[in-house]
C-alpha cells in the first residue's frame, strides 16, 4: 500500500492539498476511478433498467446487473441476495418493516440511531421487548451476549464495527449464538464493509447492510444483503412500478427477489459508481487496506497518547480513534482542527444512548482510510496539541 500514490487517485486532494481528510466514517472521498464510471454512465449508457426493449435499455439494464453481480462477488454472496437500497438506515428500515418474526428484539447500547430506531419502532407496533449489549473496553463482551440472547429471543441486530470506537466485535461467535436460540441476526457492516473483507458464508448472518459513500462509492447507493429463502418469505417495502410479474385490478404477482425489493427506477449510476468502488478497493486488496488503516490508527493513537490533555477512547486495533481533550467540548476542538484543515467529526456520532451510558458529552473521532499517511496522524496531533493548550 503506497497512500501518497493511492492520493494520487482522488481529486479531490488535488483541489485541496493542504486538506487533512480523517472524517471517513462519516463519508468517505471518491476516487477518480468512481467518478468517471457514473460520469461515463450518463454519457454514454443512460437509460432505465428493467423495462426497455432497445439496445440501450438492455444495455443499461445489464450494467446494473453487473454491479450486483460484482457486489455479490465481493461479500461471496449471491447475485439474488444483494437488494440496492439508498444506504444502510435504508436497508435496516427495510428489514424492520417487513421482517416477521415471533420473540423479542436484542439490539446494542453502542448502535448507531440507524440500526437502533426502526427496530424500536418495531418493537413498540408489534408489542416486542427490547434489551441491550453493554459496551465493555469498546466492544459487546461474549458473556454479555450469553447473558442476553435466550429463547425469548427472536432477532439480534448489532454492528460489525462501532462507529465511535471502532473496535471489531466477535460477530461470528454471537451469530453462532443467536442461531443456537433459534435468534436472526441482522449485521450492520456500515464501518466494517470499507475496511475489511467481508465474507457472508463465513459470518453466517441472516442479513447484511452497508453504505457505498463510506467505501469510495457515490451517495445514495447501498446494500442490503439477505439470506435468499429469507428474502423469499419477505412481503416487499415498497410497491411501485419494477417489481411486479403481473397486475390485474383484483390481483399482483410480486417479482422474486431481489427486484421485489427495488420498487420505482433505482439509483443506476449509484450501483454502476458502487461497482467502480468495488473493483478499486480489491485492486488494492481488503487485507492490506484493513491494515494500513489500522496502522495510521495506531499512529494516530501514539502521537495523541504524548499529548496530556488527551484521553484516547478506542481500543488498541481499532479502525479508528475516539478521543476526548480536558478542558474543551469536542466540538470546539473539532473546530480548531478545522481551522487547521484537519478533517474529524466530533459529537455523539448518532449513537447518543451510547454517550448517555458512558455518561459522556461527545467525543473526537478521527478515521483513516487507504490514502491516509503518518503525516496526516501527525497533523492531526500537532492541531490537536493547539486546542488542547487553548482550553488548558
Ligand atoms: C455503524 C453505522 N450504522 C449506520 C450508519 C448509517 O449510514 P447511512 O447514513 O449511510 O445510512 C452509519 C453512518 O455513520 C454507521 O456508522
Amino acid at each position: 500500500m503506497n497512500p501518497e500514490k493511492i492520493k494520487e487517485d482522488f481529486p479531490i486532494f488535488e483541489e485541496r492539498p493542504k486538506l487533512t481528510y480523517l472524517d471517513n466514517a462519516a463519508t468517505s472521498q471518491k476516487p477518480r476511478q468512481v467518478i468517471e464510471a457514473v460520469a461515463e454512465f450518463y454519457s454514454r449508457n443512460n437509460s432505465n433498467t428493467g423495462r426497455g426493449l432497445y439496445k440501450l435499455a438492455n444495455d443499461a439494464s445489464q450494467a446494473y446487473e453487473e454491479s450486483r453481480k460484482t457486489i455479490a462477488e465481493f461479500i461471496n454472496a449471491e447475485k439474488k441476495e444483494i437488494v440496492f437500497v439508498r444506504n444502510t438506515t435504508e436497508a435496516q428500515n427495510l428489514l424492520a418493516s417487513t421482517l416477521k418474526f415471533e420473540g423479542d428484539i436484542v439490539l446494542s447500547e453502542m448502535a448507531h440511531h440507524s440500526e437502533q430506531l426502526p427496530w424500536r419502532r418495531k418493537a413498540k407496533n408489534e408489542n416486542k421487548e427490547i434489551d441491550y449489549l453493554h459496551t465493555s473496553n469498546g466492544k459487546i463482551s461474549l458473556e454479555n451476549v450469553k447473558e442476553k440472547i435466550n429463547e425469548d429471543t427472536g432477532l439480534v441486530a448489532i454492528s460489525h464495527i462501532s462507529n465511535v470506537f471502532g473496535a471489531e466485535n466477535p460477530v461470528k461467535k454471537i451469530v453462532e449464538i443467536a442461531h443456537e436460540h433459534d435468534a436472526l441476526v441482522v449485521l450492520d457492516c456500515a464501518q466494517s464493509a470499507p475496511h475489511i473483507p467481508i465474507n457472508v458464508k463465513q459470518l453466517k448472518a441472516d442479513f447484511i447492510t452497508f453504505s457505498g459513500h463510506k467505501m469510495m462509492g457515490p451517495t445514495g447507493i447501498g446494500v442490503l444483503y439477505g439470506r435468499k429463502a429469507l428474502l423469499e418469505d419477505m412481503k416487499p417495502y415498497q410497491v411501485g412500478g419494477g417489481m411486479v410479474g403481473s397486475v390485474t385490478k383484483n390481483n399482483v404477482k410480486y417479482s422474486k427477489p431481489p427486484h421485489k425489493f427495488e420498487a420505482g427506477t433505482q439509483n443506476i449510476a449509484g450501483a454502476i459508481g458502487l461497482e467502480a468502488a468495488v473493483n478499486y478497493l480489491q485492486d488494492l486488496g481488503l487485507e492490506k487496506v484493513k491494515t494500513h488503516d489500522k496502522q495510521v490508527s495506531q499512529k494516530i493513537r501514539e502521537n495523541l497518547n504524548k499529548i496530556e490533555e488527551v484521553e484516547l477512547l478506542s481500543p488498541n486495533s481499532s479502525i479508528l480513534v475516539s478521543f476526548k481533550v480536558r478542558g474543551a467540548h469536542p466540538h470546539d476542538v473539532a473546530e480548531i482542527l478545522g481551522q487547521n484543515q484537519v478533517a474529524v467529526r466530533a459529537g455523539n456520532h448518532c449513537a447518543q444512548p451510547l454517550h448517555e451510558e458512558l455518561d459522556m458529552n461527545g467525543t473526537v473521532r478521527a478515521s483513516p482510510y487507504a490514502y491516509n499517511t503518518e503525516s496526516d496522524a501527525e497533523k492531526l496531533a500537532e492541531a490537536v496539541k493547539e486546542a488542547a493548550k487553548l482550553f488548558n
